[in-house]
Order: structure tokens, then C-alpha cells, then sequence
């Protein structure tokens, strides 16, 4: 099965839901501290999707068993799908949170890192490089790209730090489906896999950990944790494949174009 590409009318929809999804982290940036609880978080965004942006939030009730919450929040050793609770953040945590968003019956997703006070230089750094694999890869997004490509540059980056990367979840299309056609892995081979075109749209979210590769699944059939319980992080955008290179459609206004955009 193919990635499908978009007309310019579901274009124009995937710009309002991707606008709206990094509208919510903005939006989340003061209130992630010391005290606050992932639950409280959760509701913030909650409210400030429905009843603000009169849109949906995608994880509720999402999958089987259906996701009991709003966004996912992955503390620390968590690697994704973190589901909000009534923990307290406190000093030195790192945290991700992805926000996914339907507006007129489109996706938008994007998750980043927030750290608490003070993290340790071992998590700024597993954070940065983690940003720097998600960067690096949307820089190089064009038509004629191979999917092997992007896992690579994700890859290269990680391992060239001793971090491993994730390959049990991976990117993915995205449009009116939460998680279309094609499946987007950090890992691979250059030159490998199927080409990019123009109208594509998917996510690229790398999941790096500062210790081993592997991943394990809490009895709550959600919480991915790393097996060795090292730390991990993550960051998402969605991007949309022009004539030419790349839109990101999950664009925020503390993003550094010329990090984003550019060669360095
Ligand atoms: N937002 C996640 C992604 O990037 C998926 C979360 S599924 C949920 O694909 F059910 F956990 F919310
Ligand atoms: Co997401
Ligand atoms: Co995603």
C-alpha cells in the first residue's frame, strides 16, 4: 500500500490542524513546572482544544483499549504513549508531550521535549540530539528522498552519540487517518525504500535512548518503557513533501528556521 497524496483542498486542512496542534504546546509551555501533574496537564489541553480551537483530540479513546486520555505524556525512561496521571513533575524530569489534533476531519500531530528546572547535562544532551535527529532529516526532505534516507540520518546521528534509536514504533502518514501509509523508521539504509512525491504528508518522530535500543510495554497495554530504564526523548513534526522540499505543517514560533530549514 502507497502513501496517499493529497489534493490542495486536504492540503489546505492539514496546514489548520498542524497550526492547531503546535498551537497547544505553545500554548502548554508555562504550565509545564514543578508540582504540576501529567493529569492536569492533560486537561488543560483538553479543554483548550475543545473549547477553544472547537476541535477533537485524537488519542482519547483511540485504539485498543482505547487510550483513556488526551495527549500522551512520557516521563523520563518513558519512550511514548505516557498515559497523563496524577504524578507531580519535579526538578530534573524530562517529559514529552504529543499532541495530536482532528479539525474538519484532518490530523494534525507534534510532540516536543519540556525539561523541569534543572535536568541533568546528561538529559540537555540526549534532548538536543534527539531535536538535532528531527531536524536533520526534515532538512534533507524532497521529492526523489527515500524513506531509508530519513531512518538513516536518524540513525547516523543517534548512534554517533552512543544513544540507540527506537524501531518497535515508528513516523507515519498522516491526513484524514491518524496513522496512514507509509510507516517512517529512524533506522535504515540510504538509497533504500520507497521514494518521496510531492503532496505526501507524514510525521517524522524519532524516540532515542541514552542506553539500549529496547523497549517493553506496561500492563496498562500502553506505557512504553525502555527495557534498562535509561532515559529516552522525542520530537515530532508533520511535514508536508512540496514540488521543491518540505513544509512543516506543525511549525512553532520558538523554532529556529534556519535549524529547521537550513544547511549548517
Ligand atoms: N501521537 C502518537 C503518534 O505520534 C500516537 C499516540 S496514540 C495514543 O503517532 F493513543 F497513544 F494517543
Ligand atoms: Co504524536
Ligand atoms: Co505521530
Amino acid at each position: 500500500m502507497a502513501a496517499i497524496i493529497k489534493t490542495a483542498e486536504e492540503i489546505e486542512k492539514m496546514r489548520v490542524a498542524g497550526k492547531l496542534a503546535a498551537d497547544v504546546l505553545m500554548m502548554l509551555g508555562e504550565h509545564v513546572k514543578k508540582g504540576v501533574t501529567t493529569d492536569e496537564l492533560n486537561t488543560i489541553c483538553h479543554d483548550y482544544i475543545v473549547n477553544v480551537q472547537n476541535a477533537i483530540p485524537a488519542p482519547l479513546n483511540y485504539g485498543h483499549p482505547p487510550f483513556p486520555k488526551s495527549i500522551c505524556t512520557s516521563v523520563n525512561h518513558v519512550i511514548c504513549h505516557g498515559i497523563p496521571a496524577d504524578k507531580k513533575l519535579k526538578d530534573g524530569d524530562i517529559v514529552n508531550i504529543d499532541i495530536t489534533v482532528i479539525k474538519d476531519g484532518y490530523h494534525g500531530d507534534t510532540s516536543k521535549m519540556f525539561m523541569v528546572g534543572k535536568p541533568s547535562i546528561l538529559a540537555e544532551r540526549l534532548v538536543r540530539v534527539t531535536q538535532e535527529c528531527l531536524y536533520k532529516a526534515i532538512k534533507e526532505v524532497k521529492p526523489g528522498m527515500r524513506l531509508g534516507d530519513i531512518g538513516h540520518i536518524c540513525q547516523t546521528h543517534a548512534e554517533a552519540h552512543n544513544y540507540s534509536i527506537v524501531r518497535e514504533y515508528c513516523g507515519h502518514g498522516i491526513g484524514a487517518g491518524f496513522h496512514e501509509e507509509p510507516q517512517i523508521v529512524h533506522y535504515g539504509r540510504p538509497g533504500t525504500g520507497d521514494e518521496l512525491l510531492p503532496g505526501m504528508c507524514f510525521t517524522i518522530e524519532p524516540m532515542v535512548n541514552a542506553g539500549k535500543r529496547y523497549s517493553k510495554i506496561l500492563p496498562d497495554q500502553w506505557t512504553v518503557v525502555t527495557k534498562d530504564r535509561s532515559l529516552s526523548a522525542q520530537w515530532e513534526h508533520t511535514l508536508l513533501v512540496t514540488d521543491d522540499g518540505v513544509e512543516v505543517l506543525t511549525l512553532r514560533d520558538d523554532e529556529d528556521l534556519e535549524r529547521v530549514y537550513h544547511h549548517s
